[in-house]
């Protein structure tokens, strides 16, 4: 922690200048608000590409697909009032410092040298909490002191719009206000819901709750947003008004509104805190063992009504902010002591958007954690979308690791999938987890097999369960059958890379489907299969033999991997050899680790290493896994290239894994953001050389 609160030092000496923020420990493509499901996503546009920069006033917040979300806020100062969030039109604050942690957004305003405002987003990450975690909510925290030594007379006041409910700005939105247990709450919802479906990719079911704590110093009305808003604006409280006029989203934008009345503020802070969720009953269908089943969100283990869980969220604040907060020092101490704090930018970046893409679900006895490949096409726990998130979660439990694979073992597992190889993905559309029975998903055979291979062994290990390895002995088996068939010489297919085409020979696929038989062989091991392992290791042993013949260039200088065999000039990013290291497999000759990471530097680009000879964008999950086994200048060298690329991309995305490393701009197609795949930025932190 002390080498951190340096960094923060140096960063406020270099930048602070007139109104200007200062950003720490970078200034993101996109500031992460509320995100922690892949329905609860609100983000700040701030790369210059349609961002402004990364000032919460003077622009709306967006839901990860860019529609605004309309969140507003407001302050009032001796009778003026200022946008401190959103652009409702009046002047607004200005903001002198961002910071950013695994779980928290932290703004500081100046408002007229007056009041002194510290706005904090936390959106929790309790990985072994299961209770905490299942919950679809996330704070909003405004703190308020006077600057000047005199006292204000401040109000406070904050809306969400009905934009939260539907991504169909001409559907019916309904509403009710109401208190229980001290919590005053609005509950906004789609009037006809549309269970498990998605407009805009926003969700089309459930009941968004947006509350704060009731009190006489609070007011509160619904209505349309420049009547209430107004009001505020006026006289600095509501009329408690209900608009009983239930209508489309768009339809004089109805907005819900808190007032609170601070009375004069002095130099001690004040707070006012508001929380923002989804309440959804069932979240997932799910194609398991038994029949077709509509699952029930997580949280409804713990609690009987969503009002019950809205209570326990808004009053949990100290308990969930404590824990979030130790998640925080954790990933800062861990990051800083491998790659200090370029790695930091990144691993605390990556948590929220990682675990905003997932949603427990299920019961306390059956608990599935589900994953949407958000923005890629919206599939389900796609096994090439787990693998380069699987970091984040091995570090954080592994049990949540054991958890996204569950739905893919369940289902197979039953007879559920027709191919000798894995299944790509639990479902075609997120929230419909309804499996491949016709065998039609996308094929991409020796990179799935490798990865369940890989990810199962993982898990085991860090988790010490035989038993898991016992229980799906027989589906591994069958996998292992198929990579033995075709690692060695990999038939024309595509690879996760699927948007750079299919390609026969990759070197790249060929070692991980070899990484996953000598996994086998291990798993074969640890479950007593003596001749399995043997058999396994043997021809994993023979076949890497082979491919350094096949898929190396020893005569350039310096010699690397091939793309595909045979094709001399060309090269990748050897992103697979990680799972070698990250299993402790001993598989690949040192040699092998040793070349690829004196070649990189060679082919490095303004922001990076490209992911191959094909074009010059890349992947930085994959530069992530390749830095975690690179030599301490190489991986320094990655992890640099990443940090200046956050601080610089012209994206003003949630933060892309794909993008062009001499501009730092998305490459023409596709367009990636908000992958929970940037978990991968977590792999420095399961190999310790
Ligand atoms: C913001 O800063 C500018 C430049 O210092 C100043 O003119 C303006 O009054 C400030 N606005 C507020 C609301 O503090
Ligand atoms: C805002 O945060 C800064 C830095 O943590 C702190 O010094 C200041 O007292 C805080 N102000 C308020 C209003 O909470
Ligand atoms: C999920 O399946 C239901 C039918 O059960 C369908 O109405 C809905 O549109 C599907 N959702 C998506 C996102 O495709
Ligand atoms: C080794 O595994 C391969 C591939 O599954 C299989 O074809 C072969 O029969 C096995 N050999 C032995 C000795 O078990
Ligand atoms: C793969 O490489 C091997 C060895 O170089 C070659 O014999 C084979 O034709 C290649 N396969 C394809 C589909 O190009």
């Amino acid at each position: 922690m002390q080498l951190f609160s340096f960094a923060l030092l140096v960063a406020s000496f270099v930048v602070s200048i007139g109104a200007q923020s200062i950003f720490t420990p970078a200034r993101p493509p996109a500031l992460p608000l509320a995100v922690r499901s892949p329905y609860l996503s609100t983000w700040l546009k701030a790369g210059s590409d349609g961002g402004n920069g990364g000032y919460l006033a003077g622009q709306w917040p967006v839901f990860w697909q860019d529609q605004s979300t309309g969140w507003t806020g407001l302050v009032r100062v001796d009778g003026k009032t200022y946008t401190w969030m959103g652009l409702p039109g009046t002047e607004t604050v200005n903001q002198t410092a961002f910071e950013y942690t695994s779980t928290k957004s932290i703004f500081t305003m100046n408002v007229a040298d007056k009041l002194e405002m510290n706005i904090t987003f936390l959106s929790p990450i309790t990985p072994t909490d299961y209770k905490r975690q299942s919950l679809v909510f996330s704070y909003l925290n405004v703190e308020v002191s006077s600057l000047d030594g005199e006292d204000h007379d401040v109000q406070v006041y904050a809306d969400i719009s009905a934009e939260w409910v539907s991504g169909d700005r001409s559907s019916i939105a309904q509403w009710d206000y109401g208190t229980t247990d001290g919590v005053a709450y609005h509950k906004v919802y789609r009037q006809t819901q549309v269970g498990f479906s998605q407009w805009n990719e926003q969700a089309e079911w459930g009941y968004w709750y947006w509350a704060t704590e009731a009190g006489k110093d609070v007011t509160h009305r619904s209505g349309r947003d420049v009547d209430v808003r107004g009001e505020f604006t006026g006289k600095g409280s509501l009329n408690n008004e209900h608009d009983d006029k239930y209508r489309a989203i768009s339809d004089n934008w109805p907005v819900f509104g808190f007032s609170y009345d601070l009375g004069g503020v002095s130099s001690a802070p004040v707070n006012v805190r508001f929380s923002i969720g989804l309440a959804q009953d069932e979240a997932i269908q799910f194609e398991g063992a038994s029949s077709y089943d509509a699952l029930p969100s997580l949280w409804k283990s713990y609690f009987n009504t969503e009002l019950e869980a809205l209570s326990f969220f808004h009053y949990d604040y100290e308990r969930a902010s404590y824990i979030s907060s130790s998640f925080d020092s954790q990933v800062a101490k861990d990051s800083l002591a491998v790659a200090g704090q370029d790695y930091l930018t990144l691993t605390s970046l990556s948590a929220r958007q990682a675990f905003g893409a997932t949603q427990l679900c299920g019961t306390e006895d059956k608990m599935y954690m589900f994953l949407k490949e958000i923005s890629s096409d919206g599939n389900m726990n796609t096994v090439d979308v787990i693998f380069p998130a699987y970091p984040i979660f091995l570090y954080s439990n592994p049990e949540l690791l054991k958890m996204v694979l569950e739905p893919l073992y369940e289902n197979q597992e039953a007879g559920k999938y027709p191919k000798a190889y894995s299944m790509h993905d639990m479902g075609s559309s997120y929230p419909n987890a309804t499996g491949h029975n016709d065998g039609t998903d996308e094929p991409m055979p020796l990179e799935e097999c490798g990865n369940m291979l890989i990810m199962t062994l993982a898990y085991a290990k860090a988790a010490k369960d035989i038993d898991y390895l016992n229980e799906h002995y027989d589906l591994l088996k069958k996998w292992t059958g198929y990579l033995v068939e075709d690692a060695l010489y990999p038939a024309n297919q595509i690879s996760t890379d699927d948007f750079a085409g299919s390609l026969a020979n990759q070197t790249n696929l060929a070692l991980k489907g070899m990484i996953g038989i000598q996994a086998m062989s291990v798993i074969a091991e640890e479950t007593s299969h003596y001749s399995d392992a043997h058999n396994y290791s043997k021809i994993a042993r023979d076949y890497i033999e082979k491919w350094q013949d096949l898929g190396i260039n020893k005569y350039a200088n310096p010699p690397h991997t091939t793309l595909s065999y045979g094709d001399a000039d060309s090269h990748g990013l050897l992103y697979n050899l990680f799972a070698d290291a990250q299993l402790g497999l001993n598989l690949v000759p040192n040699s092998v680790y040793q070349m690829q990471s004196d070649f990189y530097p060679t082919v490095e680009n303004k922001y990076g290493v490209p992911l191959d000879t094909r074009h010059s964008l890349t992947k930085g999950d994959w530069e992530c896994f390749a830095a975690a086994i690179a030599s301490p200048d190489t991986r320094d060298m990655f992890i640099k290239d990443l940090a200046t690329w956050i601080n610089e991309t012209p994206t003003s995305r949630p933060l892309t894994d794909n993008y062009d490393t001499n501009n730092g701009n998305f490459p023409p197609s596709p367009t990636f953001v908000a992958r929970p795949v940037v978990g991968g930025s977590f792999a420095l932190l399961l190999v310790t050389s």
